[in-house]
């Protein structure tokens, strides 16, 4: 009796399964009704008294050893990839998921259709940019607090400094420099400020710049632009309001607010009850600034402007918080689907 048990234990532990076949194939040679491991129960009533206990106690260690090895190469098989298909292979694939634009992307794109329609073309300039570019082109005097470690991240200190762009009017004076007016163009990119992370302020944001330089620009024309860009974006009925304002790199300068989107001028929390909404800066370009980069200032005159995509992005999509904008929250992301 012990052999025959051995024996059968042998089978069992050197039982290959080749195939998906071979789970029912084993199924039925140790564990079926007329299996091997049946037949010795069978034989236990030929087993004498004294002996028919160990010998019972040896068989149901064996049943049990074969029931286990069963139950795993049948789970087995069907955690297989390759056994699964084989279930069903014309099972619809899943859904793919699709992705979305980040809102600052969608808001910059219509910014930017919106200046190709009059003429403007698209530039870029670097992020990490030298003193000159940034701040001594655009007429900044030395003692400016922008030029200050606490505005301003520097990459290298002394004579020819390096830092993180404030701003994108850096690349008014790239464009000034490589090119003759007239020159009609907008500049975005992302700009960074030294500033603790709130939700009204971040290290890094996005703006975009607009330079046009010809003969005879006028402060008409910048208002006149300004205002067709801002019925674009906000609607044909929005206003726009100049204040006069100050940056070194434009004479005159002014700020200008638009009639507020969400109260219609009523009055809100978000225009603080003005009915309007401070969108950019604005200016003529100051002759210094014209003559740094090497144009006429006595043939040639222009106009700049900037503004911050996030805050454009905050009036049209009602988001109060920047730090949204660059924590990858899909549940904030994905609610821009439709906008596309
Ligand atoms: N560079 C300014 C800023 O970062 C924005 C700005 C204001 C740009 C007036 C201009 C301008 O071109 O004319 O706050």
């Amino acid at each position: 009796m012990k052999e025959q048990i051995q024996n059968i234990e042998n089978q069992l532990s050197s039982y290959k399964f080749k195939a998906s076949e071979d789970v029912e194939k084993f199924r039925i040679q140790f564990l079926g009704s007329k299996g091997q491991i049946k037949g010795l129960y069978a034989l236990l009533r030929d087993v004498p008294n004294d002996k028919k206990k160990e010998s019972g106690q040896l068989i149901n260690a064996l049943k049990q050893k074969a029931e286990s090895l069963f139950e795993a190469a049948k789970k087995n098989q069907t955690s297989s990839p390759v056994n699964k298909l084989k279930e069903d292979l014309t099972r619809p694939a899943p859904d793919l998921k699709l992705g979305s634009h980040h809102p600052l992307s969608i808001i910059r794109r219509e910014i930017v259709d919106v200046f190709k329609k009059i003429g403007f073309s698209i530039s870029e300039g670097p992020e990490i940019e030298d003193d000159w570019h940034n701040f001594s082109a655009l007429n900044f005097p030395p003692e400016h607090p922008a030029r200050d470690m606490q505005d301003t991240f520097f990459i290298e200190k002394g004579e020819n400094e390096i830092a993180l762009r404030t701003h994108t009017s850096s690349v008014q004076v790239r464009v000034m420099e490589g090119s003759e007016p007239p020159i009609r163009t907008i500049s975005p990119g992302r700009v960074y400020r030294n500033e603790a992370i709130s939700a009204r302020a971040h290290c890094f944001f996005h703006q975009i710049e607009g330079l046009y330089i010809d003969e005879g620009v006028s402060f008409a024309d910048l208002k006149q632009t300004l205002l067709f860009f801002a019925q674009e974006i906000f609607g044909a009925k929005t206003k726009i309001r100049l204040r006069p304002s100050y940056f070194p790199f434009t004479e005159p300068s002014a700020e200008v607010d638009v009639s507020c989107t969400i109260c219609k001028s009523k009055g809100c929390n978000v225009c603080k009850y003005t009915g309007w909404l401070e969108i950019l800066g604005c200016g003529m370009v100051d002759p210094n600034v014209l003559e740094a980069s090497g144009i006429d200032s006595k043939k040639y005159s222009g106009f700049a402007f900037g503004m911050g995509v996030e805050r454009i992005a905050q009036l049209k999509f009602k988001v109060n918080d920047l730090r949204m904008y660059s924590e990858n929250d899909l549940r904030f992301l994905n609610q821009f689907k439709s906008t596309l």
